[in-house]
């Protein structure tokens, strides 16, 4: 007998497929998110890969909050991983880089990349990545789409193989690495509260589902 078989003639709400209907089952899950599900077509039993993806809100109620959420983030990201912090000027997105940086590096000064362009670090001891690089990028000051600028940074040679914390990411353009890790930070309603919506997709949903939920 098939596996197909076996399948209910019921969809998850309990609802009696019709001859012919698609009965779709979700077999394959990590944390809420499905990795495979099975269709039935009649006799037609297919098992396809869905594409994770994960999003999340946080409240940041102070400055406080906000490092303690980047220095949380050094749990699930490594060398090879983009995280892009977006947001306006003040939101946040050098805060949380900080607290994520030190938590990594063990360095307790981490100026603002917004002059340089560009800080370097690297993961610390008693990290796996030990001694890879940590890139720290502000695009604030770069000409959107000037890839003699984006030659110069070195940026795509580090996509790939440092971590690479990008603020202002919409100035990457096209170099922007599919499955980057995404915060947005909005201001919230009192003054020191900010809002992060946090998305990602691919192999890091799975990681980051696995930490946040
Ligand atoms: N919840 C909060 N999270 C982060 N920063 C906050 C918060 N509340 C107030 N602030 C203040 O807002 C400013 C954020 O600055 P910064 O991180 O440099 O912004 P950005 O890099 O997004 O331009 C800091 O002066 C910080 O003290
Ligand atoms: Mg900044």
């Amino acid at each position: 007998m098939p596996d197909g078989c076996s399948l209910p003639d019921r969809d998850a709400n309990g609802a009696v497929a019709q001859l012919g209907e698609r009965i779709v089952r979700n077999d394959e899950v990590r944390g809420s998110i499905p990795l495979s599900s099975t269709i039935r077509v009649r006799n037609l039993v297919v098992t396809e890969p869905v594409f994770p993806r994960f999003s999340a809100q946080r409240t940041l109620s102070g400055p406080d909050e906000t490092s303690r959420l980047g220095a949380r983030l050094a749990a699930i990201l490594r060398a090879g991983d983009c995280l892009c912090l977006s947001g306006d000027l003040g939101a946040g997105k050098s805060v949380l880089a900080r607290g994520l940086i030190q938590a990594l590096s063990g360095e307790a000064d981490i100026p603002s990349p917004t002059f340089t362009l560009v800080q370097t670090y690297h993961f610390g001891p008693g990290h796996p990545d030990c001694g890879k690089e940590i890139w720290h990028v502000d695009l604030y000051r770069l000409d959107s789409g000037a890839p003699a600028q984006w030659e110069e940074l070195g940026l795509a040679e580090a996509f790939g193989t440092a971590l690479v914390i990008v603020e202002w990411p919409e100035r990457l353009g096209s170099l922007r690495p599919a499955g980057s890790g995404d915060i947005h930070l909005t201001f919230g309603v009192r003054e020191e509260t900010r809002i992060a919506q946090i998305q990602t997709s691919g192999e890091m949903a799975v990681r980051w589902t696995d930490f946040f939920c």
